[in-house]
């Protein structure tokens, strides 16, 4: 009990630490610009879940809409919801999808299974609106943690058949937990790396004594391959040590009958590398590039 305090403290002091130095950092990136702000609701009485929504443009606009629900990256530990908002209002202009990005719950504070039940309560939410929202166009992207949950709530939620999800694309998703991440090398090592004690902190905000990381809704390179919904999209870069282990999964989904699964390596792109992408550089084009595949990915 007493040890369990003493971590519990720790960590909340090193993700407060972290959590300003980040904010720190990037304090020059642009505000998000949503439509609208939403509060959903939870199944814990009386708490909302907050939402960014984007509308499509008025010329796409159908009801009911097809959605998508967005996950932002955060090593489950950092608030950086709104990081998204350029990619959410990049596929409200490109698409008929409502967006709605999400604000999960972060660790040490809430770990596992917190945020998978908000993205859960979240997609019920949706489908209990059949009039305002397309049940047979439910999508989800996420990035990085977000990413991750993304898929394993698609393909090892209790309460949501696979079915449910029509689409959903991930943006350089952790894959195993497991593994340690000094073990973890990325396709081309040459890049900015994130330190491995930095990922072990996240994993160890997330995953209390106890859990089992293997567990496929933690791991998803544990999930059955069949568990994986049929409409996959893959976003990887080659400087992230993440590429491998998602690409596992992804190419173990492909090789199943009726699958349609794309997996789209960007060189030169290492974790997280879309968020401080320089107008002009090569990582900007993969940025644009990734975006528009997500677009089109949604579209067909
Ligand atoms: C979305 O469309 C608006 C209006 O055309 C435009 O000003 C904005 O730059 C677009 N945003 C993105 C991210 O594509
Ligand atoms: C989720 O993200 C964590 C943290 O980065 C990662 O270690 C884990 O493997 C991911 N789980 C899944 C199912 O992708
Ligand atoms: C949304 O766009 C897709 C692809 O263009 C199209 O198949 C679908 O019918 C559209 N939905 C509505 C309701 O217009």
């Amino acid at each position: 009990m007493v040890l369990s305090y003493l971590r519990y403290f720790w960590l909340k002091c090193l993700a407060t630490a972290l959590r300003t130095l980040v904010r720190f950092l990037q304090r020059g990136r642009p505000r998000p610009n949503p439509d609208d702000v939403l509060h959903l609701p939870s199944r814990d009485t009386g708490r909302l879940i907050k939402a960014h929504l984007y509308h499509p443009r008025a010329e796409s606009r159908t009801k009911p809409s097809p959605i998508l629900l967005n996950f932002h990256g955060s090593g489950f530990v950092l608030p950086a919801h709104g990081s998204d908002g350029e990619y959410c209002r990049f596929i409200a202009n490109n698409t008929n999808y409502t967006v709605l990005d999400v604000q999960y719950r972060l660790a040490p504070e809430y770990p596992f299974p917190a945020a998978f039940h908000d993205v859960e309560d979240v997609v019920k939410h949706v489908l209990s609106q059949p009039d305002v929202y397309d049940a047979k166009r439910v999508a989800l992207s996420g990035f990085s943690a977000g990413a991750n949950l993304s898929v394993t709530v698609s393909s090892s939620s209790s309460l949501l058949p696979r079915e449910t999800f029509s689409k959903v694309i991930l943006f350089y998703s952790p894959a195993d937990l497991h593994q340690d991440p000094a073990e973890k090398k990325a396709p081309d090592n040459t890049g900015k790396q994130i330190p491995a004690f930095i990922s072990r902190f996240f994993h160890n905000c997330y995953l209390p004594p106890g859990v089992d990381r293997r567990d496929p809704r933690i791991s998803p390179l544990y999930a059955a391959p069949e568990t994986i919904p049929n409409n996959l999209l893959v976003i990887t870069g080659d400087q992230d040590p993440f590429a491998f282990e998602m690409e596992e999964v992804a190419n173990k989904a492909a090789a199943l009958p009726g699958r349609n699964v794309v997996i789209k390596r960007m060189e030169k792109c290492t974790h997280a590398w879309d968020k401080d992408a320089k107008e002009g550089t090569i990582q900007a084009q993969a940025k644009d590039e990734a975006y528009r595949l997500a677009a089109e990915f949604l579209l067909v």
